[in-house]
């Protein structure tokens, strides 16, 4: 049998309160969960200086981007409403940095008037779009060049993104000389290098590799007198989806410290999925159960690809478990979304117990690309989000437009994000 990790799964009495008050398909996180991950982050790094930039592509629901800043993260924006976002939740412009394999006209404008900690450039045309800018409001912007150092990071083909052959950044090779051409110019003050390899990495050796490579073409940019302060590199750590062992945020920590100590860079680092990924569920009700002569048996339930897109756009697996578990013989069942899309299934061949429609069941590790990546096709409103709440001490929430549930034996909770309308849906439609 191998060794599996135990679910990170908040209590079933809670997960039940929510599914009948909130109703169903509804996304709960675990705020104690993603305080546990940002800690360990956090004291692996301690030995070196470094910034920790969330990644909102991950999850950027506002509830979750205050509770990460009040631990003391930083933002990670992948695009103008990332940033919006990101400043919403009370990041300031000097703990934002801008990633983005193509920015539009309106976005550059908009991070070099606000004066982010950087921008992270993917090509010499945008280093000279940014200069053009920053000089056009007298201002100097900080930039990094993204760096694609041909590195496979072992993950799913979708979300590698350090081969030579990917869009992103440009080549290792050609990097010193960008540099020397590019990011002198007036209106920029090259501060550092950015390397991204991939997500859902679970092997160390592609994130401690690129850290080297950081450190090797850093230091050869000082030699060219180009004095950068921090090599940004990335996000890409993986969660465990299916119980099986995966590197901690201390072991990753470990892999990558051993190349930047004594270097006098400062370090970067922009988690997402390991931030909150464990931390979410996906709630969701059996709406209909049916079986084929052949003894093909389905459960249809009431959240899709939709509301978890993952599973339909890379295959990815969730553990996925019925909330208040029936008696009787485990059974295999395709668990399936209720789009009418073929790649709308959720699991194939998964034993559970005798489900039943109205049944609660939870979709696992689903806190990271998931609520970001939900979509109102079929015309279906996007769904509400939950918080179990277990603030730090230092932890205070001030919203007060939220529902919040205070009960005995249960944990506390409140409603981050409600049901989008109908008509709401509709509200941009002329
Ligand atoms: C530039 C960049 N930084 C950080 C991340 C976050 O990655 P992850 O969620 O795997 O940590 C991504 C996602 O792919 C990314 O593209």
């Amino acid at each position: 049998m191998p060794e599996t990790l135990p679910l990170t799964l908040p209590d079933r009495a809670t997960l039940l309160a929510i599914a009948a008050e909130v109703g169903t398909p509804v996304y709960v996180y675990d705020a104690a969960v993603i305080e546990r991950a940002y800690r360990a982050f956090a004291e692996g790094l301690a030995p070196h200086p470094h910034a920790i930039h969330y990644a909102l592509k991950a999850n950027s629901t506002l509830a979750l981007l205050r509770l990460l800043r009040t631990l003391g993260a930083q933002a990670d924006a992948n695009s103008g409403g990332e940033i919006e976002v990101a400043l919403r939740a009370g990041f300031i412009p000097d703990q934002i940095v801008f990633t983005g394999v193509g920015k539009t006209g309106d976005e550059l404008d908009r991070a070099v008037s606000l004066g982010v900690k950087a921008i992270n450039a993917e090509s010499p045309g945008e280093l000279d779009r940014i200069a053009s800018r920053a000089v056009a409001l007298s201002t100097t912007v900080r930039v990094a060049l993204r760096v694609n150092p041909d590195i496979d990071a072992k993950s799913h083909p979708h979300i590698s993104t350090g081969l030579k052959t990917n869009k992103f950044g440009m080549p290792l090779e050609q990097v010193r000389q960008l540099y020397r051409d590019h990011a002198r110019q007036p209106g920029l003050e090259p501060v550092g290098l950015h390397i991204h390899v991939g997500s859902q990495i679970t092997s160390l050796d592609p994130l401690r590799r690129a850290a080297e490579r950081a450190v090797t073409l850093g230091r050869e940019l000082r030699d060219d007198g180009i004095q950068i302060e921090h090599l940004d590199l990335g996000g890409g750590l993986g969660i465990s989806y299916d119980g099986t062992p995966v590197p901690t945020p201390a072991e990753y920590a470990a892999a990558i410290l051993p190349a930047v100590r004594d270097t006098g860079f400062s370090i970067i680092v922009e988690p997402g999925r390991a931030l909150v990924g464990a931390a979410g569920t996906l709630l969701t009700r059996v709406i209909d159960v049916k079986q084929y002569a052949d003894g093909l048996r389905f459960a249809v339930l009431d959240a899709g690809m939709t509301e978890l897109m993952r599973p339909a756009l890379y295959g990815a697996f969730h553990r996925i478990i019925a909330v208040s578990p029936r008696e009787g013989l485990e059974q295999a069942y395709e668990v399936v979304g209720p789009l009418c899309e073929s790649s709308d299934i959720f699991g194939r061949d998964r034993r559970l117990p005798p489900l039943e429609v109205e049944d609660v069941m939870a979709i696992l590790d689903a806190g990271a690309y998931g609520s970001v990546m939900a979509s109102s096709y079929n015309r279906r409103p996007l769904l509400p989000e939950v918080l179990i709440d277990q603030p730090s001490r230092d932890y205070k929430h001030n919203d007060t437009t939220t529902r919040s549930r205070d009960e005995p034996g249960r944990r506390h909770w409140r409603v981050i994000r409600r049901r989008q309308t109908i008509d709401e849906l509709l509200s941009t439609e002329v």
